[in-house]
């Protein structure tokens, strides 16, 4: 059921952390990958180890953000590979800053990131899936998305966003064959976390112990459920946020809690 050949993916931030381990485990379960990224030669290696390991890939270097970018990023799956199946969103980031003494320059920028591009990159793949019969758009939220963490009120707000987001899609569009589900990861071990624990010199490298399952999260296990979300296997799930992360947002903050 999670068989993807003949599929066509297309995964923005695909370079690093969660979208490379993504277009990575898409491309072993069969579909042709288009690997977007802001970094070039991050975007070619993905694509390069994809080839590599015998599968279909190409990379696309490109910052999600830039006006134009999603029609130019779909339109490329089209023209190499023929077709749109799935739309993985997933190039994201956190600028973590008390809401206090954030500039409005940059809360736009964090809400570009994280919303206005997962918008104009899900609704190009909308387009193109609609006149191809359907597809699959998986859209990367964040624990954040779902609970609160101080500094991280904007980048919080835009995880949420996307989960209305997939939601909405859910119900518009079932009946043209769309299904459109998020993924929740918790803490996962990538340069973007790695950067963030070690600025918490005090609290960071104790966090993994304080996560339910007593450890980070790897981008392997995000990849996973990504590729459930996208394939036949989740053929009645539409409009899901999904946690993938150890049991951390199921947690109650209690006197019990590590
Ligand atoms: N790592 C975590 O613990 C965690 C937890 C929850 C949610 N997330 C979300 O997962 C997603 C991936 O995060 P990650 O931890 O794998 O990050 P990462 O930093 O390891 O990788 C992100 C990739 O996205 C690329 N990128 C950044 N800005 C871009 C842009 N404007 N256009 C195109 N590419 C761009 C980067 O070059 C990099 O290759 C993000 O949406 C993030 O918010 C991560």
């Amino acid at each position: 059921m999670t068989d993807l050949d003949g599929k066509v993916a297309v995964v923005t931030g695909a370079g690093a952390g969660i979208g490379r381990a993504s277009a990575l485990c898409l491309a072993r379960a069969g579909a042709a990958v288009i690997a977007n990224d802001i970094d070039a030669d991050a975007a070619d290696q993905t694509a390069e180890a994809i080839r590599a390991a015998g599968g279909r890939a190409d990379a696309h270097s490109g910052d999600v953000t830039e006006p134009g970018l999603a029609d130019a990023l779909v339109g490329r799956a089209v023209e190499r590979f023929g077709s749109l199946s799935i739309f993985h969103a997933n190039a994201g980031g956190a600028r973590p800053e008390p809401m206090d003494s954030m500039t409005e320059a940059a809360y736009r920028e964090v809400m570009a990131l994280n919303f206005d591009a997962v918008w104009s990159g899900t609704q190009a793949a909308l387009r193109t899936m609609l006149s191809g019969g359907g597809g699959a758009i998986v859209v990367t939220s964040s624990g954040a998305g779902v609970s609160a963490e101080p500094g991280l009120a904007a980048y919080g707000a835009a995880k949420a966003a996307v989960i209305s987001l997939v939601r909405n899609l859910a119900v518009e569009y079932a009946a043209q064959g769309i299904r459109a589900n998020a993924v929740v990861p918790g803490p996962i071990e990538t340069v973007q976390m790695r950067a963030w624990l070690d600025s918490l010199p005090d609290r960071g490298a104790e966090f993994g112990a304080r996560v339910p399952a007593g450890r980070l999260g790897r981008p392997e296990e995000i990849a996973e459920a990504v590729l459930f979300l996208a394939s036949d296997a989740a053929s009645f799930v539409n409009g899901a946020a999904l946690p993938v992360d150890g049991g951390v947002v199921a947690r109650l903050a209690s006197p019990t809690a590590g």
